[in-house]
């Protein structure tokens, strides 16, 4: 582990939003001095209302909070509305396709794009204030277009990740009962095309009568299937319609989006998201983490799919009136050197990317770098899982070229918005750790019990009081919400926000995140419930039982390793392994998507468990780590079992 501490530079400190520690900590201080007169004063600030709210939070009904009751406003208007008075020739998006393609829209276009998208959305499809719309969409500008135009109109956007297969598309547009799908014919990757619109074609086969209508954006051309009736031409429709459309009027608290992610069981939960609370923090955090300035040109390397997709390359950077970088392609196309070329191209003053694309582009290109000028570079972020200290320095010296500071940003798409970071101009950093919680979020780690946990000892990552972009609910399942993240940690006898991370707190006060202490599994920055690659391994007609466990990698940060059990009348087939495994993964594809196939499939004869059925998956994470194995194992139904399965996983040597 490094021990150094780098300071802030001299000049960034200087111009930075927030300049020093003592900044800081008179911020964190009047936050838990007068918590409600702290977010009631930034609201007021921040937010550019219809009307003002009455009541800053409202905790009648906790943990069902409720902020800033009372107030009108719409996110669009935040976000692009009220900036075309100050920045209409501005540059909103700055749109880079896999093949170099370039698109720059100002802040007038965009809503002008956005107005007639929401005009369609209302106009053509019927769609109104509450009603959900799914977005299946590859990073291209009209992925935004459409997420604000929703805002616009009050409906609800619901983006799915353009990576998950048909079923995983065809359970969340059924769970959010969605009435349009929007999507591309598909976009391109690698210099190749590939296409998105088959997928939604076969996840409407059947139980999606919710959905009306399809509407699809032209990006590769590609030949497609029309549906008469259902499917309409994005491209076409858009030119009827007006420039102009009204901002429906939202309260504080009507929803803005779901998300879906992964939790511990098998099925994923709908995030709700609040429309007053979540912009506020978002365009805050924009301010103080990544010290957004009116001439910065800010890229944030994430799918619109995930959560920073939605915080950190729309909501956020738009609602502070930045410049936003979305990039269609890969890192890696078409040479390790792409990044650092677009840093030297639109001159990038923040780079935000994952700690799983930092370690890749170091191993593929670490001398990539130094072909490019990248002095315009200011801040770095991370995001994701816990980046590792060679990752950490590479990225500080060779990217950064020692003087940029990186913000490690700790946060969830049930937060919102970031809650543990170093802001870049006041934070003394200490190398992959998360830092401080930003000023308003107050955070503790504790104990079973709710004790703090002693100075380097690990504890449960809770958040103690109620912040304005924290989830709102699990869509159609309050009960799910309630025991998910208010269940299992109590402070004062008050259920409190767990996160579900573990951590650390040093003797400094600094928080370093250790990871899930629930059965998700970080892969590559993104969240895969065990749960639900189990569900789907059991489709497979020969598997009797699985357990799946994250594993160390050295690029993903966690890879998948599954322990599978084969029917009786199938055991001694090994000739059969090979194909099992692939077939496995095939339907892991199919079921998911690609970003959760298992790296290893292992055939044991039984999995650990205990005598009342549980299986000890502690026992398998260590096995697949090759750690030794220091757990219990006299409570086991048949102890003899962790031996044969360590002497499987050591002689296949994976
Ligand atoms: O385990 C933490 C990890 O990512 C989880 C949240 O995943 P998701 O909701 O998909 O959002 C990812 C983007 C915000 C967390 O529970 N995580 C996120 N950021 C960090 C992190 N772990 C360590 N350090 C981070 N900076």
């Amino acid at each position: 582990m490094l021990k150094e501490v780098y300071y802030p530079s001299e000049a960034l400190s200087k111009n930075a939003t927030i300049k020093s520690m003592d900044e800081y900590r008179a911020l964190a201080e009047e936050a838990s001095r007068d918590y409600e007169g702290f977010w009631a004063k930034y609201a007021k600030e921040k937010i550019d209302w219809f009307a003002p709210f009455t009541r800053v939070l409202n905790e009648d009904n906790a943990p069902f909070y409720k902020w800033f009751e009372g107030g009108k406003l719409n996110v669009a208007h935040q976000c692009v509305g009220r900036h075309i008075a100050t920045k209409k020739n501005k540059a909103a998006i700055i749109f880079e396709g896999d093949n170099g393609d370039q698109r720059i829209i100002t802040y007038r276009e965009l809503w002008y794009e956005i107005n007639r998208a929401a005009n369609m959305f209302k106009n053509q499809f019927g769609i109104q204030k509450g009603d959900r719309v799914v977005l299946y969409m590859p990073m291209i500008s009209e992925a935004a277009i459409s997420m604000l135009a929703c805002a616009k109109i009050g409906a609800i956007h619901s983006v799915v990740f353009g990576g998950f297969s048909a079923e995983a598309l065809r359970d969340r547009i059924i769970d959010a009962e969605a009435k349009l799908v929007i999507t591309a014919d598909g976009a391109f990757r690698k210099g190749s095309p590939y296409m998105l619109k088959p997928v939604v074609d076969k996840a409407l086969e059947h139980g999606c009568e919710c959905v009306k209508a399809v509407c699809i954006v032209e990006r590769n051309g590609e030949d497609i299937e029309w549906i008469a009736g259902r499917d309409y031409a994005y491209n076409e429709l858009i030119k009827n319609e007006s420039n102009v459309c009204e901002d429906e009027m939202m309260d504080s608290e009507d929803p803005l989006f779901l998300l879906y992610t992964s939790g511990s069981t098998g099925k994923p939960k709908g995030v709700q998201h609040s429309t007053a609370g979540y912009i506020l923090w978002a365009q805050m955090t924009m301010e103080w983490v990544f010290d957004i300035k009116d001439n910065d040109t800010y890229w944030c390397t994430a799918d619109v799919g995930w959560i920073t997709g939605h915080t950190y390359i729309v909501y956020g950077p738009l609602a502070a009136g930045a410049t936003t970088v979305m990039f269609e392609g890969v890192p890696t196309f078409p040479d390790a050197g792409r990044c650092w070329r677009m840093v030297e191209e639109y001159q990038i003053n923040q780079f935000y990317t994952a700690p799983t694309a930092i370690r890749l582009l170091h191993k593929m290109g670490a001398d990539e770098p130094k072909k490019y000028d990248l002095s315009s570079l200011r801040i770095l972020g991370t995001v994701g899982e816990p980046i590792d200290p060679p990752a950490w320095k590479w990225y500080y010296e060779e990217i950064g070229g020692s003087k940029c500071s990186i913000v490690d940003t700790y946060w969830q798409t049930e937060t919102g918005g970031h809650m543990i970071s170093p802001l870049p101009g006041a934070t003394p950093i200490k190398p992959a750790c998360a830092t401080f919680p930003l000023p308003g979020i107050i955070t503790e780690v504790i104990d079973e019990e709710g004790n703090p946990t002693p100075i380097g000892e690990k504890g449960f990552m809770c958040v103690t009081k109620p912040w304005p972009s924290m989830i709102r609910t699990i869509w159609g399942d309050p009960d799910r919400f309630v025991k998910s993240y208010f269940g299992d940690c109590k402070k004062d006898g008050k259920p409190v926000y767990f996160t579900g991370d573990g951590a650390m707190i040093d003797e400094d006060g600094y928080v370093t995140i250790t990871g899930r202490t629930d059965d998700v599994i970080n892969v590559s920055g993104h969240r895969m419930g065990t749960a639900e690659v189990e569900a789907a391994v059991k489709k497979h007609s020969h598997v009797a039982a699985v357990a799946v466990v994250g594993k160390p990698h050295p690029i993903k940060g966690e890879g998948i390793f599954a322990y599978i059990v084969l029917k009786e009348t199938i055991k001694d087939t090994t000739a059969e392994e090979m194909d099992i495994a692939q077939d496995i993964n095939k339907i892991i594809k199919e079921e998911i998507g690609a970003i959760a196939v298992c790296d290893s499939i292992v055939i044991v004869p039984d999995l650990p468990k205990t005598r009342s059925g549980k299986i000890m998956r502690r026992i398998l994470r260590s096995i697949a780590k090759g750690e030794a194995i220091t757990q219990d194992t006299s409570t086991l139904e048949d102890p003899s079992i962790v031996k044969k399965i360590e002497d499987i996983v050591n002689s296949d040597d994976i």
